[in-house]
C-alpha cells in the first residue's frame, strides 16, 4: 500500500514540457499534505536544493533545515530557473529553519509536526583536514537525526548516502547495491563517512525507522559552483587542461529527486538503491561541458604519475602559502579509478528511466549562461 500517491511534478519527463499547473489541483494537494510536513535537510545543497523543487512544485508542504548564516540565494535562483512563474512563490512556501545535525536541540525543534524526513545533509571533502569536521558532521550527525526521528515516531526517513559507502565488484563486473564493504586503506575519508552514516541510518531502522537509502553516483546539475561536485562544470570552463583517466557513473540531480521523492511515496522501505544514469570517463563529461559552454575541452591527460605528482606539489604550495590544497592525494588517486555502475534495482522498482548526461550537462551549462558566477580574483579553480 502506498503512503501517498506520487503526484507527477515539473521535473517528470512527462510533465516537463508542459507549462503551469492546474490551482485547483494545487489546492486540493495542499490540503492532502496539510498534517503531513516534510523536513529536508541540506536544502542549500547541489542535490538538496533540486529535492526542495521537486518537493515544492508538487504541492507538498516542506520544512528546510540550515545553517544560520547558510545562503539559500542560489536556492532561489534555481527555482526561478525551473520555474520562472511561479518559481519565486514556490520558494516563499518553503519554512526555512536554523539548525545543524550537530545540534540536537536544533533537530529536536525542527522535527515538530513532521511526519517524513530526507536527509541530505553531509560534508563533502577530500582534503586531510576536513577529515574530523566531515566523520562529526555526516556519522555523528546522521546519529543524531535518526535518534531524533525515532524519538518523533517518524513515518519515514529517505537518506542520501553515495556509491562510495557500497562494496567493490570483482574485476570487470558492475557496482551493485549487494557487494559487501571491505575495510580497506584505499577508501577515502569522505567514503569512509559516508559508509559509517549509513550504518547509523540502518541502525536506526533495526529500531524501528522506517527507512529508505539512496546512493547516487556523481551528481550534475546547477548549484553553488563553488562547493561539492557542481565545481566539475566551472573548472571545464574556467580552462582545465588535464583530464585523468578515470570512468565513473554520473546522474542528473533533477533524476536524484525525483527518484527519492518515488521511493519515498512508496511502500519500499529498508532497501537501499544506486541511482545512476551512465557511466563516462572524465573526459567524455569534459567534452560535454566544453561542448555546451564554448570553451575547449581540457586536452592532457594526467596519468597516474602526473596525478601522484600533482597532489604532492599541491601539498608543498598548500604548505608554503597557507592556502587550501587544490588537489588532495585522494581526489588524484580516485580521478584514475574505473568503476561502472548497475541502475536496475532502482529502474526496476519505480519504473523509470535517466536522463542522459548530455542533457545534465546543457541544463548546468544554461543554468550559468543565465546567472553568471562572479569569483573573486583570489579564487582558484582546481585544474
Ligand atoms: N554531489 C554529488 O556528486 C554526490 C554524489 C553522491 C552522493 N552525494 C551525497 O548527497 C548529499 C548532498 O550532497 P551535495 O552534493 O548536495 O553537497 P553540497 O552541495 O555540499 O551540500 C551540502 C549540504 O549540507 C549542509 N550541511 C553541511 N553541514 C551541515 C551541518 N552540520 N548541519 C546541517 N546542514 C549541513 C550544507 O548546508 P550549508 O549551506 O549550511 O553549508 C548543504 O546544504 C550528501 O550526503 C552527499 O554525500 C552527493
Amino acid at each position: 500500500m502506498n503512503i501517498f500517491p506520487y503526484k507527477e511534478t515539473k521535473f517528470s519527463p512527462t510533465t516537463r514540457v508542459q507549462r503551469g499547473y492546474n490551482s485547483n489541483a494545487k489546492l486540493l494537494y495542499n490540503f492532502f499534505y496539510f498534517c503531513n510536513m516534510i523536513l529536508l535537510t541540506g536544502g542549500t545543497g547541489l542535490v538538496g536544493s533540486h529535492l526542495l523543487f521537486e518537493l515544492a512544485s508538487g504541492g507538498r508542504k516542506v520544512r528546510a533545515l540550515k545553517r544560520e548564516g547558510s545562503n539559500t540565494a542560489t536556492v532561489r535562483r534555481l527555482f526561478s530557473w525551473y520555474d520562472p512563474q511561479q518559481g519565486d512563490e514556490l520558494f516563499d512556501n518553503i519554512q526555512w529553519v536554523d539548525g545543524d545535525v550537530n545540534d540536537i536541540v536544533s533537530l529536536q525543534e525542527c522535527m515538530v509536526n513532521v511526519e517524513y524526513i530526507y536527509h541530505c545533509a553531509a560534508m563533502v571533502s577530500f582534503l586531510p583536514e576536513d577529515r574530523q569536521t566531515m566523520m562529526k558532521v555526516n556519522v555523528e550527525g546522521t546519529a543524531n537525526l535518526v535518534n531524533v526521528a525515532l524519538l518523533n515516531n517518524i513515518k519515514k526517513l529517505c537518506h542520501c548516502s553515495s556509491v562510495a559507502a557500497l562494496g567493490s565488484p570483482q574485476k570487470g563486473n558492475k557496482v551493485t547495491e549487494s557487494l559487501v564493504w571491505k575495510t580497506s586503506s584505499k577508501h577515502s575519508w569522505y567514503a569512509l563517512s559516508k559508509y559509517g552514516s549509513e550504518r547509523e541510518v540502518w541502525r536506526a531502522s533495526e529500531e524501528g525507522l522506517n527507512v529508505v537509502i539512496v546512493n547516487p553516483t556523481v551528481v550534475i546539475g546547477p548549484g553553488d559552483p563553488g562547493r561539492s561536485s557542481a565545481q566539475l562544470y566551472q573548472s571545464v570552463k574556467n580552462g582545465m587542461k588535464f583530464y585523468t583517466s578515470g570512468v565513473t557513473g554520473f546522474v542528473d540531480a533533477r533524476d536524484v529527486a525525483i527518484s527519492m521523492v518515488k521511493l519515498m511515496e512508496s511502500d519500499i522501505v529498508n532497501k537501499r538503491f544506486i541511482i545512476t544514469s551512465q557511466d563516462l570517463s572524465y573526459k567524455e563529461l569534459f567534452a560535454y561541458f566544453a561542448h555546451f559552454s564554448g570553451t575547449r575541452p581540457p586536452k592532457y591527460k594526467a596519468g597516474r604519475f602526473l596525478s601522484e605528482m600533482a597532489w604532492r606539489a599541491e601539498k608543498v604550495r598548500s604548505f608554503v602559502t597557507g592556502q587550501k590544497p587544490l588537489l588532495s592525494k585522494e581526489t588524484a588517486r580516485n580521478a584514475n579509478v574505473k568503476r561502472y555502475f548497475s541502475n536496475k534495482k532502482v529502474r526496476n522498482a519505480l519504473q523509470m528511466e535517466f536522463r542522459p548526461i548530455s542533457e545534465a550537462a546543457e541544463n548546468t551549462s544554461r543554468f550559468f549562461k543565465k546567472y553568471p558566477v562572479y569569483l573573486s580574483p583570489d579564487f582558484r579553480m582546481p585544474s
